[in-house]
């Protein structure tokens, strides 16, 4: 059901969300503010912030926010539309359809249906037709059995160039829809064809699992060796990642996705028992890419076999290649092997362990970067010492780019003093003000690493105003940091306050990056800052995150297309930059 915009705000306006959510959990009012114990998360203390006047929550812990019908949708599990129905009877508002917004609806529904028209009958095509033959048994020979060919919609498209067309016809869908959908093509003379002839066609789904377009692998003859759908309504390639839909509750659980060539290398991963793969439809990893898996999980592996490996390195999404909100890493293959041929082999313990092996982009494109150069030569040496430099400069944390710096100094023989020294200049040059590209990765400015290791500075000493403060990993943005509070935190469990923990007992034969950090740390003279004031200078980066994530998210949605989604992530976001101004104005 689609609703007037005026109906759904005036249910916001109607709906008071502090009370909705004290329905559900343990709601704590002072003053103006209101916090409540977050139901997304486990937790006693309240850290979910709610701003009753305009409908939002944000949890400052687990990170969960929305307004009201969020709230609703996610702590009953419905869709926005039953949330937005349930609202209204509460407050007794009558809801009316938007003519407009339905039809948008409606549209996308037709060239859905005319898709899904096209998927049953390459399929039928494929189990039955005698022109198939060569289909069935190119498939046989890769090793799929029905199993296969039936889980993943595979079909055949018909040589002649009009089979297609005349079904859809015969099932009164009529050629302007099927040329929309991308299914048929118009010649100059104004006859229509199928797009695809004589091709395997893969059908390509949305994340709701809605086939949208085709991937057609060429069996014999000229022409390219895989066709895809062309951009349509419903199919944007920079938008969609084959596989996804099967693939993103493996995603969630493994906390890892997997990124691979092609449509053949997502089926035999998943075939094999390895469900998060996904792969890009005949373009090229990109940011919108990357903000579709960031809805499920931090931790992108790019797979590739080494021969495409230093190729790949001029992809776009190696601008990736420090930590930021990504954890995007690299895993390698025998030269000349995709996943599906190492599948094919029965090696699928080949994939897994080059996933557990990745490297880190950053490591893996110094060591590309590196190969440019022949290192036997001093000049070659300095080139390559400043070309990579600059990449370490990138790097937020002042410990890792050290790490990287012996990592240099050992692959090309430079002293490590001369490597040091050349991380330090570029990250000085690099820290003059330029002006940065939407799609980098906030690097964490130094204010904010100054903070976390404050924090657990203030750990260290179990300062006693720590006691009444609410703080969590989650401030922590350098994975180290995180460690270090993992460490900390139960050791702080029954000690008094002022009573600092046993630093040596804690690190006897620990993680080596994490003890020498906190044992500078514990070491470092300089008097510490007030608790609640660090606390706050971490939940303002912690903010500012949220800020730039759904600043990617709103300049990456089409308010026509998804205006429910657009119009929640821009009341979020105007809501979070005021929160922001605030914390600002008053220190
Ligand atoms: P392959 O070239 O290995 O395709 O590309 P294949 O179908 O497995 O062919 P053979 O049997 O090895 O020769 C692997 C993946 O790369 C994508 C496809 O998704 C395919 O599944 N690809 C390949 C394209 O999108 N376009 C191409 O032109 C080639
Ligand atoms: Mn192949």
């Amino acid at each position: 059901m689609a609703y007037r915009r005026e109906d759904i705000e005036a249910v916001r306006a109607a709906t008071d969300l502090a009370e909705l959510v004290a329905e559900v959990t343990k709601v704590k009012r002072s003053g103006r503010s209101v916090m409540a114990v977050c139901p997304f998360h486990q937790e006693k203390t309240p850290s979910m912030s709610i701003d009753p006047a305009r409908g939002l929550y944000h949890c400052f812990g687990c990170g969960k926010s929305g307004d009201l019908f969020r709230f609703v949708q996610e702590t009953q599990g419905l869709e926005f539309s039953d949330a937005v129905e349930l609202l209204a009877r509460r407050s007794g508002i009558t809801l009316h359809r938007d003519p407009e917004a339905a039809r948008r609806r409606d549209r996308r529904q037709v060239l859905v249906d005319a898709t899904q028209r096209a998927v049953d009958f390459y399929v039928e095509r494929l189990r039955k037709a005698p022109d198939a033959a060569g289909a069935r048994s190119y498939l046989r020979g890769r090793g799929y059995d029905k199993e296969v060919v039936t889980g993943f919609g595979l079909g055949y498209s018909p040589a002649g160039g009009e089979a297609l067309i005349r079904h859809l016809r015969d099932h009164r869908i009529n050629d302007d829809v099927a040329v929309s959908a991308g299914l048929a093509v118009r010649s100059r003379t104004g006859r229509v064809f199928d797009r695809f002839r004589g091709r395997i066609m893969f059908p390509i789904y949305d994340l709701r699992g809605d086939p949208v377009g085709f991937g057609a692998r060429l069996l014999e003859g000229d022409g390219p060796k895989y066709l895809n759908s062309p951009e349509t309504p419903i199919y944007r390639k920079s938008r969609l990642l084959y596989g996804l839909n099967w693939a993103k509750s493996d995603i969630v659980r493994d906390a890892t996705a997997v990124v691979v060539e092609g449509y053949t290398d997502v089926i035999a991963l998943r075939t094999a028992g390895f469900g998060g793969a996904v792969a890009t439809c005949g373009t090229s990893l990109g940011e919108e890419h990357f903000d579709l898996l960031r809805r499920f999980t931090e931790r992108v592996v790019l797979m590739f076999d080494s021969d495409a490996a230093g190729q790949a390195a001029s992809l776009r999404g190696f601008e990736h290649s420090v930590p930021g909100d990504l954890d995007l890493r690299v895993a390698l293959l025998e030269p000349g092997r995709d996943p599906a041929d190492v599948v094919a082999a029965g090696e699928v313990e080949l994939v897994r362990a080059a996933v557990a092996g990745s490297t880190p982009m950053l490591q893996f494109r110094l060591q590309t970067e590196l190969d440019r150069f022949a290192l036997d030569e001093p000049e070659a040496r300095g080139r390559a010492i400043r070309a990579t430099a600059d990449l370490v400069a990138l790097h937020p944390d002042a410990v890792a780019r050290h790490e990287y710096a012996v990592f240099l100094a050992r692959r090309t023989g430079v002293q490590l003093p001369v490597v040091e020294d050349a991380v330090a200049e570029a990250v000085r040059r690099t820290a003059a003000p330029a002006p940065r590209r939407r799609e980098a990765p906030r690097p964490a400015a130094d204010g904010r690493v100054k903070a976390e290791r404050e924090l657990l500075r203030l750990m260290l000493a179990n300062h006693g105003g720590l006691q009444g403060i609410e703080y969590g990993p989650d401030l922590l943005s350098d994975p180290v940091h995180v460690s270090a509070y993992e460490l900390l935190r139960p050791a702080l469990e029954g000690l008094g306050p002022g009573e600092p923990p046993d630093l040596g007992s804690l690190l006897g034969g620990g993680d080596d990056e994490l003890s020498s950090m906190l044992s500078s740390l514990a070491l470092e003279r300089r008097p510490l800052d007030e608790p609640a004031r660090v606390v706050q200078t971490l939940q303002a980066e912690v903010l500012e995150d949220r800020i730039q994530v759904l600043k990617r998210e709103v300049a990456g949605l089409d308010p026509d297309r998804d205006p429910e989604a657009y119009s929640e992530r821009f009341n979020e976001l105007i809501a979070l930059e005021r929160r922001r101004r605030e914390l600002r104005s008053n220190p």
